[in-house]
């Protein structure tokens, strides 16, 4: 029996990866512990609700003690770290909250991870999933970010991020902490908190709003299907090596107004209107501050040392998401009206 601590498991890519593990390992606990901030939603994760090997905690990643009691009370011997404040744009105009969480957070459930595990390391693993946005910014012309490119972060949100990377990593070299760390570039797919480029365009052609486009739209992004980032965690976690990053990316950039042309398409198609019907909801605003202007990942090792490939082209990912959103027009409704904020109140109550 493992019990697998995954945090964020509420969030994006958390709920991905907890439906993963709780489905494919009946044999594991999977405890998911989720402060259930704005980003986080329990209605992503229904269909697990029920399974025996799966159990939701509700917590505060920051609140140490709180740390040390559920590793001793669930005997955790591994971590997924994903809990964070994620969002670029909240960075920018609330740097504090993504220090205290993204720094001081991970500083908390490694110190937990420390005390709970010391003098007996093995079989236990703490493994961090962070961001390609710590490596900075890319030319337009050229050049991939590897596991070697040094660290540029620009946002307060990538700052925080690297930190939290150098934090893990010197749990490792000073305490001898076995940890690992992917760095992954921008993911897409379901669930997807709808201030994000992808969501957030859907939902506003849906409702014929306005499209914002930041500066001239050529900032280029480099985007995976969230359900193949899922799958690459479950297998860094089970066959990567102690000590090591990976770098998760599926060579797949693009620049933000093709992209946008693209979800215009297939979004007018899949709501039965002209395609291109959308295309003068685009508006250009003002850019994002210190807006990077490009990401892409080489993700080489990823899979040369463990055969891991993206699942997904992404037309066909594209045209799930899509669908994907429009037949789950209620998810969106809850989560921008707040609908769904009731659902965990009423279950769990709420901190402010
Ligand atoms: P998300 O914002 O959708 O989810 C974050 C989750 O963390 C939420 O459920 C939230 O309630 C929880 N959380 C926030 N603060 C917490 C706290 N103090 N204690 C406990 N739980 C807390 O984020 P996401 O997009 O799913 O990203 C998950 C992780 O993956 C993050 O660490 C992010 O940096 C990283 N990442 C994201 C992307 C991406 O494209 N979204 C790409 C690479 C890496
Ligand atoms: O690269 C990985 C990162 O990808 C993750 O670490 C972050 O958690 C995740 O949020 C994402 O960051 P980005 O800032 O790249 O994602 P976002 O969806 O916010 O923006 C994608 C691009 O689209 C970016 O160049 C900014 C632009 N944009 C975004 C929004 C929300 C717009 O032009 N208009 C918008 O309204």
């Amino acid at each position: 029996m493992r019990n697998i601590l995954v945090t964020g498991g509420a969030g994006f890519i958390g709920s991905h990866l907890v439906r993963l593990l709780v489905n494919k390992y009946p044999e594991y606990r999977i405890v998911n512990l989720d402060k259930l901030t704005y980003a986080g939603n329990l209605a992503n994760l229904r269909d697990v609700e029920g399974c025996p090997n799966y159990v939701f905690v509700k917590a505060d990643i920051c609140d140490f003690p709180a740390m040390q009691r559920i590793f001793s009370e669930y005997g955790i011997d591994g971590v997924i770290h994903l809990a964070a404040e994620s969002h670029v744009d909240r960075s920018i105009k609330d740097p504090f909250s993504f220090a205290r969480t993204n720094v001081m957070g991970t500083l908390s459930l490694l110190q937990a991870a420390k005390l709970a595990w010391e003098g007996s390391y093995d079989d236990k693993l703490f493994y961090h999933v962070s961001t390609d946005e710590v490596y900075g910014s890319l030319p337009a012309d050229g050049g991939f970010f590897t596991e070697k490119t040094k660290y540029d972060p620009h946002s307060p949100y990538s700052a925080s991020k690297a930190s939290s990377d150098h934090f893990v990593r010197a749990y490792h070299d000073t305490y001898g902490l076995p940890i690992k760390l992917s760095n992954c570039s921008n993911n897409y797919g379901a669930f997807q908190f709808p201030e994000k480029l992808i969501p957030l365009f859907i939902n506003n052609i849906r409702h014929n709003k306005p499209l914002p486009v930041y500066g001239s739209g050529e900032n280029v992004r480099d985007w995976l299907f969230v359900e193949d980032h899922a799958r690459a965690i479950d297998l860094i976690f089970h066959e990567g090596k102690v000590g090591e990053t990976y770098n998760i990316g599926g060579f797949n950039e693009w620049r933000n107004i093709d992209l946008i042309k693209v979800i215009i398409r297939v979004t007018d198609r899949l709501l039965g209107r002209p395609e291109g019907a959308s295309l003068p909801l685009i508006t250009y605003v003002a850019d994002r501050a210190g807006h990077d202007v490009r990401y892409a990942i080489d993700s080489t090792k990823l899979k040369e040392e463990l055969g891991w490939e993206p699942s997904l082209q992404f037309e066909e990912g594209i045209e799930k998401t899509v669908k994907w959103y429009l037949e789950n027009q209620q998810w969106l409704d809850d989560v921008t009206s707040g609908e769904y904020e009731k659902y965990y109140e009423n279950m769990y109550g709420r901190e402010s």
